[in-house]
């Protein structure tokens, strides 16, 4: 699909009750990185660049107090693509990745990229990316005063919980296809996709083996979401797309439900055939073939 240049409408961060919405020294640094994502998409696609932020030695912190916390709980929770997937990549545990470096590995491995962003996008502006083999990312990190959980985005969602599964490339295929559906749907077939999109590439899990296991990123870079899922107390569902599309969620809390894929597969057939009971079937099923 053609690349079109991106409409930036985010959501503001006082509406999310962000611990960090009344610290102005927080807010400043927000600001000044996410000035640089702004500019970015203004730039002509064929010669701009990724900018590269000057993390902090505060930044830096946070970043090595949730990575310690994280690995043991991936050791014992993440799936087996996501355990593959952290050797293929080269992901620092001391400092912050620029997400350039760690676009231009992705590139290399398999032709996925990432591009930076200024917070959360309305849904279909990103599953279109999505469409492209592209990922907006943001680029600031969370509050310090919550390390393990954020109502949104940030850098250490973004790195520790997508980006090993963007090695993966049936993976990639599944949410090309979500985004090539997007670009066609109804506000009302959006939604369906967009909770879909929520429901696994953010808070997936997948039986392995007879066990349990995450590929949510939403989990995967969350210490509070990836406990929770596995606390007992959160309420899990084999997955029903029926179900899935009929699921609202709010991504200011902890999630209380999930849904257990049997196999990326079954994900694959399912939503192959949500897609194509759209009204513009015919356009996406052309899009599909142009695009395996
Ligand atoms: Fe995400």
């Amino acid at each position: 699909m053609a690349e079109k240049k991106l409409l930036i409408t985010t959501l503001p961060i006082l509406d999310l009750n962000h611990p960090g919405a009344h610290d102005v020294t927080y807010r400043k640094r927000r600001e000044e990185i996410t000035a640089a994502a702004i500019t970015f998409h203004q730039q002509d696609s064929a010669s701009r660049q990724i900018p590269l932020v000057d993390y902090t030695e505060e930044e830096n912190k946070v970043w090595q107090q949730v990575v310690q916390k994280l690995k043991p709980l991936h050791e014992q929770w993440a799936c087996s693509w996501y355990q593959e997937g952290w050797k293929k990549i080269r992901i620092s545990q001391e400092v912050i990745p620029q997400i350039r470096e760690l676009s231009a590995q992705l590139q290399t491995l398999n032709g996925f990229r990432l591009e930076p962003i200024h917070g959360l996008v309305q849904p279909r502006e990103f599953l279109l990316k999505l469409a492209q083999n592209i990922m907006l990312c943001t680029q600031y990190i969370r509050h310090s005063s919550n390390p393990e959980f954020t109502p949104e985005p940030d850098i250490i969602h973004e790195v520790l919980g997508h980006v090993p599964l963007f090695t993966h490339p049936e993976l990639n295929q599944f949410q090309r296809h979500i985004g090539i559906a997007a670009a066609f749907a109804t506000d009302q077939e959006l939604t369906s996709l967009n909770r879909l999109y929520w429901y696994t590439i953010e808070y997936g899990l997948i039986l392995e083996h007879g066990e349990i296991k995450a590929f949510g990123a939403g989990l995967l870079g969350g210490i509070k979401d990836l406990t929770n899922a596995f606390s007992g107390k959160a309420l899990i569902r084999p997955f029903s797309m029926q179900e899935v599309v009929a699921a609202d969620y709010n991504y200011s809390f902890e999630q209380p439900r999930f849904f257990v894929i049997p196999s990326l597969e079954f994900l694959q057939q399912e939503t192959r055939r949500l897609i194509l009971g759209f009204t513009a079937r015919e356009r996406i099923k052309q899009e599909l073939i142009s695009s395996p």
